[in-house]
């Protein structure tokens, strides 16, 4: 089992489109253990793109991300890093495919309405960034023995 950070954008808040958003990783059968509203300060926006820092788009990706509240969420499943990366589409709007998050809710390559960590390390690391021990709260479903197979030793 992983668990991944999920952020859903400014955009995505303030278009009103995180219900269907999150709906949709509700539907694929992913576990919410983690979620709150918080507005992303200039210093977290930082650290969380850290990475881009020496890229053209870094200054205005910074502003965008801090211009208004975003939700996180600590989205777990067998595989969830590849499977909720494979639900958000390509980075651009513009051309991510129809089906996807980004593909199906957006045009814009900026404004691209979610976050997911790109890999377990990343994972990790972010999300810790957004949330504290206490605030992941791990809970047994009675449907995962439909989500998945749990007849092996693993969930399948
Ligand atoms: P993210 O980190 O937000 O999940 O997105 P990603 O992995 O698909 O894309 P990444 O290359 O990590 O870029 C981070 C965010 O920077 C903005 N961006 N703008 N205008 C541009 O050329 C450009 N390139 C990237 C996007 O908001 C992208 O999600
Ligand atoms: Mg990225």
């Amino acid at each position: 089992m992983e668990t991944t950070l999920i952020i859903l954008k400014p955009d995505a808040v303030q278009r009103g489109l995180c219900g269907r958003i999150i709906s949709r990783f509700e539907d694929k059968g992913l576990q919410i253990v983690g979620m709150k509203l918080l507005r992303i300060s200039n210093e977290l926006a930082a650290d969380h793109y850290g990475v881009h820092k020496e890229k053209p788009f870094y200054n205005s990706l910074v502003s965008f991300m801090t211009s208004s509240p975003v939700v996180v969420m600590a989205v777990k499943g067998n595989n969830a890093i590849a499977i909720c990366r494979k639900m958000m589409g390509a980075t651009f709007g513009s051309n991510a495919e129809a089906g996807t998050i980004r593909g199906d809710f957006g045009v814009s390559n900026s404004f691209n309405l979610i976050h997911g960590s790109d890999g377990p390390e990343t994972a990790k690391e972010e999300l810790a960034r957004f949330f504290t021990p206490e605030e992941i709260v791990e809970q047994d479903r009675a449907i995962d023995t439909w989500v998945y197979d749990m007849s092996g030793d693993e969930p399948e």
